[in-house]
Formats: C-alpha cells, structure tokens, sequence
C-alpha cells in the first residue's frame, strides 16, 4: 500500500507552483520597495525558544508543537513561527550593530500540530516581516501598510483590517484583574479551556469561539479603557499615521492575539470571503521579546501572512492565470541516427538558451507531433533518414503549418533569431 503524506500536509503540485513564484515575487519587490531584507532561518530551533518566546501557556506552545529529541538528547522543535527565531538570529549575529532598525523579511514553511481543516494545516507557509530597534509608532503603521499593501497587490478587495492596543506590562496587569474581577461570577458558565484562561491568561477568554463563553463575555471590560498614557499615545499615532495613509481600519477592542510576545500595538487582516479560516495576516508589537530571549531591551514590531490562506483567496476569485510553460522547438526525430542527431541538436538549442524538448522513446511521426503539439512548441525541428543524408533539418511552424528545410549548421541562429526575435 502507498504511503500517504502525513495528514494536514499538503504537495505543492507543478500545476500550482506558478501561483507561489507569483505571490513570492510581489512579496520580494514590496518588501525591497519598504527596504526589508530576507532571512532564512533554521527550520528547526531549540525547544526553550519557543517557550520562552512564544510563552508557556499560549495554545501554540502547549498543544501544537512538533518537538523530539534529538540524538544527542537535545530538544528540538520544527518552527511554528517564525518572529522567536528571526530575534534569536538578529542576537545571535549582532544584526543590530549597523543599524539602529533592522527590517527583515520571510518566507517558509511553519509547523503547527493542530486540526486540519481548510485553510489550516500541519504545514504551512508564512510570509513574516520584523522591524527591530525603533519604537516609533511610524513603524507599526508601515508594516501594517505593507501588509495591507501585499494583499491589495494580488488583487483581494474587501479586506478588513482590526487594530487593538493590548497595553504593556505596566498597564496590562491592572486590565487583567478588571477581567478577572469581571468574570469572576461567570467561571461555571465558561467552557474548560476559559475557566483554566482565567487565571493563566484571561485576555484569551475574549478571544474563546464558544458561544456561551462569547455571550458571558459581553460587557467585559475593554482593555482601551485601562491603557497607559505611554500605551494610549502610542495607539492613537499609529491610527493617525493609518488614516493619513489612506488606510481603512477597525478598531477592536478584543482582539488578542494567539501568541503572548505582544505589547502595544495588536492587528489583524480578514479576508471573509475565506470563511472559517479567514485571518489572512496578523501581527503587532513585541517590546519585551528580545529581552526574553536574551538581549537588551529592543522594541520591535512585525507580522505574518499565511500564504495557504493567500493561495486559497486567488483561488476563489480566479485572481492569477498561469502563462501556459511554451517550449520554443520540439525535436522530432525518426529512426535511430536521427535520435542521436537530434539529442546533440537538443543539448545545443538548451545551452543556446531556448526551451527545447524531445521524445525518446522512439514513436511515430503522428505521435511525436502530437507531443509536440501538447508541449505547445513554436517550431518542431524534423529529422528522418533523408535529412540526415542531407544533413540538414525540417523546421515546422506549429501555427502555420509552413515547412522550410534548413541547413543543420543554421538551425541554431535560425531558431534563436526567429523565437527571440
Ligand atoms: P499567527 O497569527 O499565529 O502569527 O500567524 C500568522 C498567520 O499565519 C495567520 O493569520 C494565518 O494566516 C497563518 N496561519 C497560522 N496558523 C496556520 C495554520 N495552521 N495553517 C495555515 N495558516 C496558518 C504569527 O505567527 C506571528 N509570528 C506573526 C508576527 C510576526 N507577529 C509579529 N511578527
């Protein structure tokens, strides 16, 4: 029996590779415009990464890892995002030492072990930007504009964008005991994971899909109400900043974010038409990540797009066609010396840069023009016996039909002058 790929994975066919290089390409001409450079990072961090950066109680780290030890007896987890790793190589390399910012970009594969549904995978890809070392609000408002930016390039209309302040580690505190204090009277009402969020994290109770939960959760205080003046002020430039740039936004004060690095500014990008798995982008600030990890206090901000859910929005609105893969000759030869001919004939019409392909299996005239046909070649280049002799080659113009025969030491300037004009 077949083994299958492993479930919530996903082969990335050659039928669909061309959408990717699409989207990746206006992904590396946007972020060269904003001045982000890409990072490639490990596909696979020490576990302790993860749990200090990400935090110990967020879903992410207590349920959807993919960590083993390794045979050296470390332990070892394949990314499930990517911000905890870009900052321990920012560290680790001392990115900061030319730059008082440095912007970084992404693209690859991340690993969540969660339940796999449309639009939601064990595998999947993220484009991710980091601004580190500036904490001026014009920074969150510019990744916020690229992010936005991004998805308007592929063509997606009607995207919503929510923004929320979830304060700092001076003003957060004094939220989560109004919250506390708030649902303290509705713990039997909650579902499990709420009751075990309610003294561990209980912004997240906010967040929770259940409707008894989101029903008690109405009234609940609004984290906006309790912020701090350094918080609020920070909140209220990067809206002036959006506005100024012609962004449409919402603000939302429950949104929280899955991951527990974020300070200040919080986002999110919907694309509804996606349904359930409609959260296209997300991201924010995280002033206190790189401290975490080990460095000085740096204020970064970022975000990450999920380009499955990207994929799957061209998808729905038929945004992107592929250009048909033309080759520009097909070599079509007959009996055995010509099969050699053609080959070397082949090797050269490559090296001299066209698209060239031809059968090797020996087939009929009829068949062979029918693949040249399917590989919507510009020109079959014919070869029998009587050519041979001759030494020349039958050049066919697919669309035309026109034959002319041409001498075998012109062919290559002939089609190199006729296909690259
Ligand atoms: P996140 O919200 O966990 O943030 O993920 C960002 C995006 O990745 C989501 O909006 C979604 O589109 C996509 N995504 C997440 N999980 C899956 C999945 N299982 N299958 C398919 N797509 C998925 C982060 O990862 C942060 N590191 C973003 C960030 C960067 N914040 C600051 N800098």
């Amino acid at each position: 029996m077949l083994t299958q790929g492993p479930r919530g994975t996903k082969d990335i066919l050659p039928g669909e590779v061309d959408a990717w290089l699409y989207v990746e390409k206006k992904i590396r001409e946007l972020c060269e415009r904003f001045g982000f450079q890409e990072i490639r990072t490990p596909i696979f961090e020490h576990t302790e990464l993860f749990q200090r950066g990400i935090g110990d109680t967020t879903d992410v780290v207590e349920k959807e890892m993919y960590t083993f030890t390794d045979r050296g007896d470390r332990s070892i987890t394949l990314r499930p995002e990517n911000t905890a790793a870009a900052v321990r190589s920012y560290l680790q390399n001392k990115l900061y030492a030319d730059n008082s910012l440095t912007k970084l970009f992404y693209i690859g594969s991340m690993f969540r072990y969660d339940r796999p549904q449309k639009g939601r995978y064990r595998e999947f890809h993220q484009f991710g930007v980091e601004a580190l070392g500036e904490q001026s609000p014009a920074v969150d408002a510019e990744i916020i504009i690229l992010a936005v930016r991004f998805l308007q390039s592929l063509g997606l209309k009607d995207l919503e964008l929510s923004i929320n302040s979830v304060g700092d580690p001076k003003c957060r505190p004094v939220y989560r005991e109004k919250l506390q204090e708030f649902f303290k009277d509705k713990l039997d009402g909650l579902c499990d994971v709420c009751r075990s969020r309610y003294d561990r994290n209980p912004m997240r109770i906010l967040d929770c899909k259940s409707g008894e939960c989101q029903r008690l959760s109405v009234g609940a205080p609004e984290i906006t109400d309790c912020l701090c003046d350094e918080c609020n002020e920070h909140f209220e430039k990067v809206k002036e900043y959006l506005t100024a740039a012609g962004i449409s936004f919402t603000c939302d004060p429950r949104l929280v974010r899955g991951l527990d690095y974020y300070t200040k500014t919080a986002f999110e990008i919907k694309y509804s038409p996606l349904g359930a798995q409609s959260a296209v982008a997300g991201g924010g600030r995280y002033d206190g990540l790189i401290e975490e990890i080990g460095g000085n206090p740096t204020p970064a901000v970022g975000f990450a797009v999920g380009l499955e859910r990207v994929m799957l929005a061209l998808e729905q609105q038929k945004l992107f066609n592929a250009e048909p893969h033309k080759a520009d000759a097909f070599i079509v030869a007959l009996g055995e010396k010509a099969q050699s001919v053609g080959f070397k004939l082949l090797v050269e019409l490559r090296d001299a840069g066209l698209k060239a392909a031809m059968d090797y299996a020996g087939r009929s005239m009829k068949a062979q023009m029918k693949q040249a046909n399917k590989a919507m070649a510009h020109y079959a280049v014919i070869l029998g016996d009587d050519e041979i002799a001759k030494n020349v080659a039958v050049l066919r113009d697919m669309e035309s039909s026109a034959q002319t025969e041409v001498p075998m030491e012109e062919i290559i300037k002939k089609l190199t002058d006729e296909v690259k004009g």
